[in-house]
């Protein structure tokens, strides 16, 4: 067991998000209500579903699925390897160091990234295979992490790199290596500052079990999920775009951006449509169409205006 303290979501903790949203609800009503009919009904329904970014409106999956079916090739490449394989990992203590093009840099403590103002937020999540899910996440946006080592101006993209512990993770000792060590992920400066762009320490009101990226792990929900790295130990800002692990793999098949795109079918299988995970039937009639930018356009889209989406895919 880590000995660290689990950040228990109380109800108190959750507050300050509800604070925020209403706050956001508030903003928008008073804008609103300067070209529109305070009384309009419409109205009411659009600031209902502006929360929706934040706390998707759909149930989560269940807990026991979302911490048995993954993906995380340092503890094998079968969805239930990580579960079985990661028992012996130690995700205590822990520090994540951050360099590069930043004014400060520095490591932090596990107990300091635990104290970042922490959020419960429900993201819709949509993994390159055409699998979904939704999952209460606990976390705090990587921007307030950045804003602590004050990137410098030439800094236009974030690399980020997972812990290599072939002694506790079966899958980087074995004959076979899937992959190269350590797993690597990168974004842009301005999709790594977004709102909805997030650290994560926790799902379902609980420490972050080993198998889902303990103890901190990149979560952006309008990504694939590959581009959500697990167990992070360095952060560095760069000036050029940072080699990515399933890129390098398959520059063919997963791009730089793998922004979630129904259009863009991946070169083996289509991407139109997806399975949600714990509602049964992978090829039935439970297969839900997969939302432009998985449903967040509203919140990024703007963040690609003008690019090729089918180029930079
Ligand atoms: N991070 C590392 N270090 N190693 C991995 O194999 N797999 C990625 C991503 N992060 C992976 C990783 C993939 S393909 C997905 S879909 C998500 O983690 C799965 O996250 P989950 O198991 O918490 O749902």
């Amino acid at each position: 067991m880590p000995s660290y303290r689990a950040p228990k979501i109380a109800a108190a903790e959750i507050t300050p998000e509800r604070f925020f949203l209403d706050r956001r609800t508030f903003i928008a009503a008073a804008a609103g209500s300067l070209a529109l009919s305070a009384t309009k009904p419409s109205r009411a329904a659009a600031l209902e579903a502006s929360k929706s970014i934040y706390r998707v409106d759909e149930p989560a999956t269940p807990e026991k699925d979302a911490t048995t079916y993954n993906n995380f090739y340092e503890f094998g490449t079968g969805k239930g390897d990580p579960a079985a394989n990661s028992a012996n990992f130690k995700p205590a203590p822990w520090t994540v160091k951050v360099d590069g093009l930043v004014g400060k840099p520095r490591e932090f403590g596990l107990e300091e990234l635990l104290a970042f103002p922490l959020e419960e937020r429900i993201y819709r999540m949509r993994c390159v295979e055409a699998w979904s899910m939704v999952i209460p996440w606990v976390g705090f946006p990587l921007a307030a992490l950045l804003d602590r080592v004050e990137p410098l101006g030439s800094a236009k993209y974030v690399a980020f790199e997972t812990v290599v512990r072939p002694e506790e993770m079966p899958g980087q000792s074995g004959y076979f290596q899937p992959l190269e060590w350590p797993y690597r992920e990168g974004l842009r400066l301005d999709e790594a500052r977004h709102p909805l762009t997030i650290l994560s320490v926790g799902l379902y009101g609980k420490t972050l079990p080993n198998q889902n990226g303990a103890p901190i792990r990149l979560v952006i929900p309008w990504k694939y999920g590959f581009k959500g790295i697990k167990s992070i130990v360095r952060i560095s800002l760069t000036e050029t775009p940072p080699p990515c692990t399933w890129n390098l793999a398959g520059p063919n098949e997963y791009g730089f951006y793998a922004n979630v795109n129904p259009a863009v079918d991946h070169p083996r299988w289509s991407q139109a449509t997806e399975n949600r995970i714990g509602e049964g039937g992978f090829f039935g009639a439970n297969r839900r169409d997969t939302l432009p930018f998985n449903g967040y356009a509203e919140e990024v889209a703007n963040l690609y205006a003008g690019m090729d989406l089918r180029v930079n895919f």
